[in-house]
């Protein structure tokens, strides 16, 4: 391991069953105004709202109802949020849903006491937080986005055709998440599958990347084996608490920032997905499936020793009698494999993507250089988009 860094985590995580528990002694730790911000329907329909909003009621607090934020978050509900807190006072940001609320809670976070217009200054422009930040809370009912224990904020502006992501500091994690696998289990199988695949993708973007012998890549390695055996029991049986728990905490640590350490990291299927969401606005985990068999046939032979690696170790490949470049192609058929079968989708057709807006979304790929093809172009990002539709 060659690399030079710092590590630590924020966010104090309570799993399990019976973790919502633990709201009300974390609740004690902030002020009385609560904002509580949440998606469409899901919580409602489950009776999760009724419970939080109890806790919370119990807990003395007055609550800033905040609704509605949608998949991929847009800058226009981020502006609105925030001024809601910013009006409201609020002492707490609580997050109740999926990757897109706790990305907007942190977004909300940082906006809120910004004088200047918060999507410009950060997330276009990048610049370090330098205003007040509202402390996030989060209770997650979707694995996938790994947002419950890092400082990642996705907001989408659909007007400048930009999804962009952010990652800030210690200071914007979640101080704390709740992760109960039975509130994953009202997911409709599409995003279950999805959240699925972003999982899978978190950590190959880190894992594929580098060459010295790396901890990083062996932990990376078991947490892919974990995902692929339990995804497989889930989309058999959705109601198995066993395998959807393994996969809420393989979630959480697979983009958490431990298996970054020593890693240039790649993320360039994100980039790619990314810009093809600002496009279509298709779920996240579905527009990386549909990206990653193309990007990674493009890049295998710049780094087919770690392909050739992943194809054994994660899926069971028998190097016998076969060349490396063999070996590491049977690994890529076997994920196809388990695509199909936990049901992913697989074109950029199927997403709503036509073929007028692939100049467009290679145009919005931001181009990483972690990666085992440090040199990619905008003209191969074309290419792979084809590949991929
Ligand atoms: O709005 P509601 O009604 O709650 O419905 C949601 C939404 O329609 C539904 N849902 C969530 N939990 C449910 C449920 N339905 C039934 N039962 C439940 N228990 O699922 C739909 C999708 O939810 P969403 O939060 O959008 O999904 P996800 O967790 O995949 O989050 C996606 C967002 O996270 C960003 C993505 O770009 C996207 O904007 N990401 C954030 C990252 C980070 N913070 O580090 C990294 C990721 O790579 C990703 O980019
Ligand atoms: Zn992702």
């Amino acid at each position: 391991m060659n690399g030079t860094f710092t590590y630590s985590n924020p966010t104090r995580v309570h799993f399990g069953g019976d973790s919502l528990e633990r709201l009300a002694g974390e609740l004690a730790n902030y002020g009385p105004v609560v904002m509580l911000s949440y998606g469409k329907a899901s919580i409602k329909k489950s009776g999760l709202y009724d419970k939080v909003v109890a806790i919370l009621t119990e807990a003395g607090k007055t609550i800033v109802e905040d609704p509605g934020v949608m998949p991929n978050p847009t800058v226009e509900k981020l502006r609105e949020g925030a001024r809601l807190a910013r009006e409201n006072k609020v002492d707490l940001i609580l997050a109740v849903g999926g990757g897109s609320v706790c990305d907007y809670a942190k977004g909300v976070s940082v906006a809120a006491y910004c004088d200047a217009d918060a999507w410009e200054k950060y997330y276009v422009r990048m610049e370090p937080v330098d205003n007040a930040i509202i402390p996030v809370g989060c209770v997650l009912t979707m694995a996938g986005t790994g947002s419950e224990m890092n400082g990642g904020s996705v907001i989408t502006n659909h007007a400048a055709k930009r999804k962009i992501g952010r990652v800030f500091g210690d200071a914007v994690f979640p101080r704390f998440s709740i992760l109960n696998p039975e509130l994953t289990l009202t997911l409709p199988h599409y995003q279950m599958v999805a959240g699925c695949f972003d999982v899978m993708s978190h950590i190959l973007e880190q894992y594929l990347s580098g060459t010295d012998d790396n901890t990083s890549d062996y932990i990376a390695e078991g947490l892919m084996r974990s995902l692929v055996h339990s995804s497989r029991i889930a989309a058999k049986n959705p109601l198995d608490y066993e395998a959807r728990s393994n996969i809420m905490w393989t979630a959480t640590w697979a983009l958490n920032t431990l298996i970054a350490k020593g890693k240039t990291t790649d993320w360039m299927v994100h980039m790619m997905g990314q810009s093809v969401g600002a496009f279509t606005d298709a779920t996240h985990g579905m527009t990386l499936a549909a990206v990653t068999l193309p990007y990674f046939h493009h890049i295998l032979p710049y780094g087919l020793p770690k392909f050739a690696r992943f194809a054994q170790v994660v899926w069971g490949v028998n190097p016998a009698g076969k060349s490396e470049e063999e070996v590491a192609l049977a690994g890529l058929d076997a994920m196809r494999a388990w695509m199909q079968e936990i049901g992913l989708v697989l074109s950029l057709r199927e997403l709503g993507t036509t073929p007028e807006m692939l100049d467009g979304i290679a145009e919005g790929t931001f181009l990483l250089r972690g990666g085992y093809k440090p040199d990619l172009t905008v003209e191969e990002v074309r290419g792979i988009l084809e590949e991929a539709f």
